[in-house]
């Protein structure tokens, strides 16, 4: 039942849209209701690295490239389903998350639909999974960070793994997404568990 519940997706205007777009896939493929709200700066992200036009209708371009099961919502649409916290869901994730939405968002300062929907997340006590990416992070970033890490917020920074088979830059991208999915307790099949056989001997 649960997992029918949908999952609130927001894409905020910092580099990694790939991030974005593989986990759109997946809640795609797994059929999973997803809601998605990009910033003003997250659409030009999603134009600039990954060449999506979005153009006059968003969700036409996003169905077409992630399935039915997901519906665009313009980030200055404060009436939206997502913006209550009568709306049921799963969480949200903010994949990747800028410094500019991590710091609304820890203050509680809802300037547009992806803060609001950060902000009754929280209020709510449902799962939020923050996938920042900055470097170097400034201690401003670094306090914002700690504190939606105590207001219940995962945070699973866009920190690939290296050591489990990977041959592509998706590869690298889906060991941050699984980390998202475990986060969320979506089952996937993205990384092999660690301790699995590999064929490197301990002896070796
Ligand atoms: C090409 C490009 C890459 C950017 N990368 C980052 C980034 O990795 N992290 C970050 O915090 N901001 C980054 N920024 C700056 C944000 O887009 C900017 O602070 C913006 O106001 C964030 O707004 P938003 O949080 O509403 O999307 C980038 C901007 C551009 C144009």
């Amino acid at each position: 039942m649960r997992d029918s519940l949908p999952v609130v997706v927001g894409i905020t205007g910092a580099s990694g849209a790939l991030y974005a777009d593989r986990l759109l896939r997946h809640l795609g493929k797994a059929k999973i209701p997803s809601p998605v709200v990009a910033s003003k700066w997250g659409r030009y992200l999603l134009n600039h690295e990954l060449g999506l036009e979005l153009g006059k209708s968003p969700q036409e371009t996003l169905r077409a490239r992630y399935g039915p099961h997901l519906t665009w919502q313009p980030s200055t649409d404060m009436s939206a389903g997502i913006a209550s916290g009568t709306h049921k869901t799963q969480g949200m994730v903010i994949i990747p998350c800028s410094m500019g939405s991590l710091g609304h968002i820890a203050h509680g300062v809802t300037a547009n639909l992806l803060h609001r929907a950060a902000d009754v997340t929280i209020k709510e006590g449902r799962p939020l999974v923050v996938v920042p990416r900055e470097t170097p992070l400034s201690p401003i970033h670094l306090e914002n960070l700690l504190t939606l890490s105590r207001f219940g917020a995962t945070i699973v920074d866009a920190n690939p793994t290296f050591y489990q088979g990977v041959e592509s830059v998706e590869d690298l991208v889906d060991s941050v997404v699984a980390r998202v999915l475990d986060a969320l307790g979506i089952v996937h099949s993205l990384l092999p568990p660690w301790g699995l056989p590999t064929e490197i001997s301990k002896d070796a």
